[in-house]
């Protein structure tokens, strides 16, 4: 694991867009693994300047979203599609046919897991990985738990995410209870992972993913045992891992 420490989310996003942008001049039909949630965004904007500075063409790029809530249809505003649209896709010139996004309004689970697997493989695999991570490490919505999921799934939300969601709904209520989600094994299978982290909130979650015990419990941890990953990370996010003398 390389840990890049930056001073705060602005530096965090520039440093991220700066490593997404090289993954895009490198291989300009790379498959990128995208997130959603506070943290990218910044990235995402990083990037839309870069586009509109005519640094980064994404016309060959081809997109997989790790999560989507289920029961959530596209054009509603707190889905991820909705949020990815409007982030990121509606202002750089990735083709829509080249975006995947599980489909939260897919009832049959067994299908859609299925269907999502074959789209991530039929791509080629994920050359690198953009990830956050949860204020109780988790990544895409694998939550802690007994074991580390391979596939794609459909996951109950912890009480956690749920609280720590609803931010963005009226109330809490609101939140969906279920989403779909890239496994572990997806994540992993990824060529090179890039986990971005901003904030004291982050801070257990980083130092346990990165310096702790690989275990289900904290579902980043299992990044230690991939070659290729990236931390950028703030100085609030990092704060533990400095007291313990880590970094
Ligand atoms: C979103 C996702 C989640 C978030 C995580 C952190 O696609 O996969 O794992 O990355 O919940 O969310 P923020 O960035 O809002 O703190």
């Amino acid at each position: 694991m390389r840990i890049i420490q930056v001073k705060d989310y602005p530096e965090m996003s520039r440093k991220a867009a700066n490593i997404i942008a090289a993954q895009i001049i490198l291989k300009p039909d790379a498959v990128l693994g995208l997130a959603t949630g506070s943290t990218p965004i910044g990235t995402y904007q990083n990037l839309i300047d870069k586009y509109n500075q005519g640094e980064l063409d994404f016309s060959e790029i081809r997109s997989a979203n790790l999560d989507e809530y289920k029961g959530l249809s596209a054009d509603n505003d707190q889905s991820y599609a909705y949020f990815m649209a409007t982030n990121l896709f509606d202002h750089v010139n990735i083709k829509k046919e080249h975006t995947n996004i599980p489909n939260g309004l897919n009832e049959n689970i067994e299908e859609e897991c299925k269907r999502y697997d074959s789209v991530i493989s039929t791509l080629g695999g994920v050359d690198l990985q953009l990830l956050g991570i949860g204020n109780n490490g988790h990544i895409g919505f694998n939550e802690p738990g007994d074991a580390f999921q391979t596939g794609t799934h459909c996951v109950k939300l912890t009480d956690d995410t749920i609280k720590a969601n609803a931010r963005f709904f009226e109330t809490i209520d609101e939140v969906p209870k279920y989403a779909y989600t890239m496994g572990t094994g997806n994540i992993m299978s990824a060529k090179a992972i890039l986990l971005i982290a901003s904030g004291e909130a982050k801070a257990e979650a980083v130092y346990k993913s990165c310096f702790g015990p690989v275990t289900p419990e904290v579902p980043a941890s299992i990044l230690q045992l991939h070659s290729n990953v990236f931390i950028v990370a703030d100085e609030a996010a990092l704060s533990l891992c400095r007291t313990n003398n880590c970094i």
